[in-house]
């Protein structure tokens, strides 16, 4: 069969890009390897700057999301002790809504059918064959059919480990990345949060997050290092282990539960360039990695899309080649950003094994100067609610 856009990977990024593509009367075929139920099993994010809740809105696809988002004016970053507010409304006038990746997937799934967005789930094998040239095609089968799907052009929105990124030759592209030496273990649990606003702690002992996703269901992290199995932190053990890290204030007002989820995540800064070759383009996680501190990983797939849209709504609309010879050195100096500020966030309020006396006491410097001065919550506000486009 033929498209116009063929999208691999129904992640956020494939299925804004497909709405978007849509509302612009272009045709698109998502292509998922995993089942839709699978997708939208996996827990991730849960800030939204306004750069993804104005696409939902101008998508109009934004009922739950009015209803049901917890609109924020700011949050804390804390040294254990006490907390420093990050009056985010008062100093960008801007605010960012908590409402899940799981929930946004599944809002753009429940509406692709109306809106004549096909996606195809349960895809094996899949391939991306003659990127180099004007005329690629997937190919991958599915309940042992081979299917062929020919385009103008492919976008890679298949996440960190899917096959576009790696579809472009070594000598057409170059890396950049950073691991860090801890993850981050998570538990969801329905419980109401213990505050109105998230946390961000450096303690001694590590870093903690207190987040949430509703006024009766509570997100939280801690840093823990690579190596650890989350087969040996029993609900209590995490609590505790919470309750020390947010401090007296937060701390003593943790309500507790037991878990519907909980896992380790891995900490990485990652950038491919360019996030462009041939008729193939990457979006989200394909090209890029942020660590979750700062929350920038979901809101920069959503930057990505939007630019890419644009560009192909000019190719396909207006025969306009300089949007996308154009998208990914545009896409690029946002996606700059966001990794610097998410490594800052994450070098100020981790715990790193190599750091001495010295380390602690600059990040405790860091954060008294923070804490008295407006320039510098200003410009940690400018970056959390999100660049201009
Ligand atoms: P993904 O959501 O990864 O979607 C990619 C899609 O492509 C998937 O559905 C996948 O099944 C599909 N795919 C892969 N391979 C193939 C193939 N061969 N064929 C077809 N389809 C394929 N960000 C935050 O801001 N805060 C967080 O707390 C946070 N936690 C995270 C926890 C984890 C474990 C991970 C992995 C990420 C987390 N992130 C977080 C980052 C955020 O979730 C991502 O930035 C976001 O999911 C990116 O969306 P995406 O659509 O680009 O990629
Ligand atoms: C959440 C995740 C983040 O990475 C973050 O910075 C804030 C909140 C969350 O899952 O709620």
């Amino acid at each position: 069969s033929r498209t116009q856009v063929a999208i691999v990977g129904a992640g956020p990024a494939g299925l804004l890009l497909g709405h978007l593509l849509r509302a612009e009367g272009i045709d698109v075929v998502i292509v998922e390897r995993a089942s839709a139920d699978y997708v939208l099993g996996r827990i991730r994010a849960g800030v939204l700057e306004a750069t993804l809740t104005d696409l939902l809105h101008r998508l109009g696809i934004d009922a739950r999301l009015n209803a049901e988002g917890l609109p924020h004016d700011g949050f804390y970053l804390s040294d254990g002790e006490k907390l420093i507010h990050i009056a985010v409304g008062e100093l960008t006038g801007k605010r960012v809504t908590v409402y899940g990746q799981t929930e946004v997937t599944r809002d753009l799934m429940a509406a692709a059918p109306e809106r004549g967005l096909e996606v195809v789930y349960q895809a094996d094998d899949l391939a991306l064959n003659a990127i180099e040239t004007d005329a690629p095609y997937l190919t991958y089968s599915k309940d042992g059919v081979a299917h062929r799907l020919d385009a103008r052009f492919i976008c890679g929105c298949d996440g960190f480990h899917g096959p576009s990124r790696k579809a472009i030759p070594d000598s057409a592209g170059r890396t950049f990345e950073k691991v860090y030496p801890f993850g981050w273990l998570g538990i969801l649990a329905d419980v109401p949060p213990c505050d109105d606003e998230l946390i961000y702690a450096n303690h001694p002992r590590g870093f903690a997050l207190a987040s949430m996703r509703s006024q009766t269901r509570s997100r939280y992290y801690i840093q823990v290092p690579s190596s650890e199995d989350v087969a040996d932190w029993s609900d209590d053990r995490l609590w505790d282990e919470l309750t020390i890290r947010l401090g007296p204030e937060a701390g003593s007002r943790i309500t507790r539960g037991p878990a519907i989820e909980k896992s380790i995540a891995p900490l990485r800064s990652f950038v491919f360039e360019p996030m462009a070759y041939g008729s193939l383009f990457l979006a989200g996680d394909a090209a890029h990695i942020v660590p979750p501190t700062g929350a920038k990983g979901l809101n920069l797939a959503a930057s990505d899309v939007a630019y890419l849209s644009e560009a192909l709504a000019g190719f396909f609309r207006r025969s306009d080649n300089d949007g996308v010879a154009g998208y990914s050195a545009r896409a690029l100096a946002r996606v700059w950003k966001s990794e610097r500020f998410s490594w800052q966030l994450t070098t100020l309020m981790h715990r790193f094994p190599a750091s001495d006396a010295f380390d602690r006491r600059m990040q405790q410097a860091e954060l008294d100067y923070i804490a008295g001065s407006e320039a510098a919550r200003k410009s940690i506000a400018e970056n959390y609610v999100g660049l201009p486009l």
